[in-house]
Order: C-alpha cells, then structure tokens, then sequence
C-alpha cells in the first residue's frame, strides 16, 4: 500500500478540509504532516460548519483514524477547544484521534516572540496568524524543542521551565513587554492533562504498520505550496515544508511510498497575510471575489487578497509536489463573471519567463494575462458543467499535464462533483 497525499499548491485555503472530509470514506487513517494552529480548514455539512485547525479533516467518519503527524506543532489549547467543539457534536475522539510522540510543542512563550519578532519587523512584518509558528519551528531546529513524548517523563515541568526562561530572555533583548503569561501558562498546563485521554503514539511505526496491513492513508497537509518554508515567496511563508517532501519527514513514510499526489487549487487566487502576489486585483474585481467567495480567513477573520489564477505559480507548485491528480475548488465563485483572466507568464524586467522567480516579491514583476470566457451561470453537481466551464478545465489540464479529478462547486459536501471515475 502507499500513502497518499492532498496538499494545497497557492497561499493556502484553497478548500484542503472540505476535499478531504469528501475522500474520508476511503480511506482509514487521515494524517497532518505539518503546520499548527495557524492552519483552519473547514467542513460543511448537514447545515453545520467546523473549522478544525490541528485535527484532521477526517474526524468526523466513523471508522477512520486520525492522526497528528510528528511534522505538526501542536498547542495544547487550541486543541482542547477544538476537542470541546467535537464534545459537543458527541464525535467519540478518543476513538479516532492519535498524537504523535515526536509532535512539538507550542508554549505560551512561543506565542509571544511570533508577537515580539513581527512588531520588531514593523511593516516588513510576515503578516503571521501569531499562533507561534515560527518560535516553536525554530525551537524545533535549534534543538531545543518540548515534544508531546516528554508529557509522559518526569522531567516535562523542568523543561518547559528551562524553555520558558529562555525565552522569557530573548523577550526582554527584544524589550517585548510581558503581560498575562500566567493565565496563559494556566490554560496550557491545564490543557496538557485534558490533552492526555488522547493516545501517544510513536507514529512512524503507527503509520508503516498501517501500511503493511494495507490500511489506506491519506496525508493532508496545511498551508500551500507557495508557503514552503524551502520554496515559497520567502521570506513570507510559513515555517514548515508544506510539499510533499513534509509528507515523508512529517510522518516517518519513505518516499518511494508515497501513491497519488492530490493537488488542490482555486479556480483563482488568494493569499492573506503579507508578500508578493502577482495577479492580485485591488479594484472591485477582486472586492467582487472576496465577497462572492466569502474570503476571510478561517483562522484569523482577516479578509484574503484575492486575484486571478496563476499558472506559473500552479505549473511550480505541480512539479514541486509530484502531483498526479489536480482539484479545482470554488469553480461557483466565477460563475457570474462574462470573462476570467489568467496569468500565463511573468515579464521581470522585459524579459518573458515562465518560471517562478527566485525573488517573487521582486517590483520589477508584470503578469502576462489572457482572457478566458466566463460560463455566466449557476453549476451544479448533477448536471454537465457549462462549456466555457469545460474549456477553462481543459486550458489547466493542458497547462500542467494533469487531470483535473474534482471540481468543487461549493462548500458543502454534496456540492462536489468527482470526474475521476476511480475516485467516484
Ligand atoms: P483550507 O484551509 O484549504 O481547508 O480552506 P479554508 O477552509 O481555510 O477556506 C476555504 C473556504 O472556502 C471555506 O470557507 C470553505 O467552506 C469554502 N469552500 C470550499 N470549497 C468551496 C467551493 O467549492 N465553493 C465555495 N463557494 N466555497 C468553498
Ligand atoms: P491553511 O492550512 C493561509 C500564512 C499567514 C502568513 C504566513 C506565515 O488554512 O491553508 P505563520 O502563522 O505560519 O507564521 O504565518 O502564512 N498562513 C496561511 N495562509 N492558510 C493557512 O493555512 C495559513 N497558515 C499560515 O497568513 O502570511
Ligand atoms: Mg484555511
């Protein structure tokens, strides 16, 4: 058996949960790789709405695991109120939740220098959801790193002690003023006992024993592909290896067992937080987008950036990935515009290219465009998608040499229509 592997290849929110929630049923273990609490992925369904930010999107199928990969930070708070929501849903996930021993910790320190760090940037700033990110990733290489497993050991307070007076340090170079640590320590430490009904476990064994029992796995990642820490618009991304790679490192699954590449796209383009985005619309064009394809940020409320859908960006992030399969999402927020644009190249500096630059935030960037008919109409999952709908899928293919397997037509579970006869 082989693992396989949904990921998000723009700035994120691309519709990872709802896709994933949708392929649940065949599968039987979802697993995070990678990210924290700065990722919100939503589900609908029978008139509700989650938004789960550390626990898989698999978590509401019965007969299905989920697991939080060691590549994931976790913060024992935010995940104690996503567990509350689940209680009160009567989900039973103590049945279908595992964590990762090698999972990391985010402190309530970490949370303050992702503060401290992006006030001291001043309006170079990352734009960061400030759940503390950054802090715990660079604890995490820097080799200083509390990790879920050290929860079950004698010495867990003198670490998290030891970590906290180093960081309370570094907060003081950064003259950062420290305010309401104590309440913050108390919500953690009691979410840390409430944490522990969920069962530790050394998930690389976890997961490659699945795989030799023939278990399917599918690996759901957070963020986009253009948020790599390696290959996004650096500096502005986030922290984690959110490609495929993370797959194999966020989970302990060797490469060669990795199976379908599960690409996720929208029909256009959005990005929230700072840095460069090419085909960003700041006319009422992209105030129509935002406000048809209600882009707000799931985590964060702040309103997303929106423009129109870029190929350089989605052919980079196909051969970064591996991607064997590619799903549109929102197609439906297009549907009452006569013409569509399309980025097919970036001119820097009066020179043509087709490649993403080394430096995507460089001025110098123009887009190529071209026009695409609009389909001016309502979709719907159980009739022929509209022509114009068709020749714009059938451009994407082309483009990337990749099928498109899904189109997302809204954001409730129903509203999915599924083009891949093997994944009907
Ligand atoms: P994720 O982070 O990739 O899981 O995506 P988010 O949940 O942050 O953002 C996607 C938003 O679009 C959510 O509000 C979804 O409910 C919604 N959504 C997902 N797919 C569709 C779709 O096909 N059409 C529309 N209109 N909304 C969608
Ligand atoms: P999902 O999984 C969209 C963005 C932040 C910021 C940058 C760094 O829901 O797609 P960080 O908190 O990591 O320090 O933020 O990355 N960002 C996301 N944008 N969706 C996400 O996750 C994101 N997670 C982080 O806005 O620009
Ligand atoms: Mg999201």
């Amino acid at each position: 058996m082989q693992v396989d592997v949904l990921l998000g290849m723009q700035w994120g929110d691309e519709g990872k949960g709802k896709i994933v929630d949708v392929l649940t049923p065949k599968y039987d273990i979802i697993a995070r790789f990678q990210g924290g609490p700065n990722a919100g992925h939503t589900l609908e369904f029978d008139g509700k709405k989650f938004v789960l930010h550390t626990i898989p999107s698999g978590i509401f199928h019965e007969g299905t695991m989920n697991l939080i990969g060691n590549g994931v930070v976790i913060d024992p708070v935010t995940l104690r109120k996503e567990i509350d929501n689940l209680i009160t849903q009567n989900v039973p996930y103590t049945e279908r939740l595992l964590i990762s021993r090698k999972a990391h910790l985010i402190l309530p320190t970490h949370r303050l220098l992702d503060a401290a760090s992006e006030a001291a940037k001043g309006k170079d700033k990352i734009g960061s959801t400030l759940k503390g990110i950054g802090p715990t990733y660079m604890d995490k290489t820097g080799r200083n790193g509390l990790r879920i497993g050290d929860i079950e050991t004698p010495k867990f307070q003198a670490k998290y002690n030891a970590l906290k007076e180093k960081h309370l340090q570094m907060l003081e170079r950064l003259n950062y003023k420290v305010e309401g640590l104590a309440e913050m320590e108390e919500a953690w430490m009691s979410a840390i006992e409430f944490m522990q009904d969920i069962p530790f476990v050394n998930s690389e064994y976890y997961i490659n024993n699945a795989l030799n029992e023939g278990k399917k796995i599918l690996a759901e990642g957070a963020q986009g592909s253009l948020l790599d820490i390696d290959f996004g618009s650096y500096p502005f991304v986030t922290s984690s290896n959110t490609i495929c790679a993370g797959a194999c490192t966020g989970l302990g699954i060797a490469p060669n067992k990795i199976g379908e590449v599960y690409g996720i796209f929208k029909a256009y383009c959005t990005r929230v937080g700072s840095g460069p985005f090419p085909t960003e619309l700041f006319d009422s064009t992209g105030q129509k987008l935002r406000d048809i394809g209600h882009e707000y940020g799931a985590t964060t409320g702040r309103p997303r950036r929106c423009g129109w859908l870029d190929m350089v960006a989605l052919k980079y992030a196909v051969m970064l990935n591996g991607v064997t399969k590619l799903i549109m999402t929102k197609a439906d927020v297009l549907n009452d515009f006569e013409t569509i644009e399309v980025c097919t190249g970036y001119e820097v500096r009066g020179e043509y290219t087709e490649e993403f630059p080394y430096d995507h935030s460089d001025e110098a960037i123009k887009t190529v465009t071209k026009k695409v008919e609009g389909w001016n109409g309502d979709l719907s999952a159980s009739a022929p998608l509209p022509k114009a709908l068709e020749d714009y899928i059938d451009y994407i293919e082309g483009e990337t040499n990749c099928d498109i397997a899904i189109v997302s037509l809204g954001p409730d579970r129903t509203q999915t229509m599924v083009r891949d006869t093997q994944l009907a």
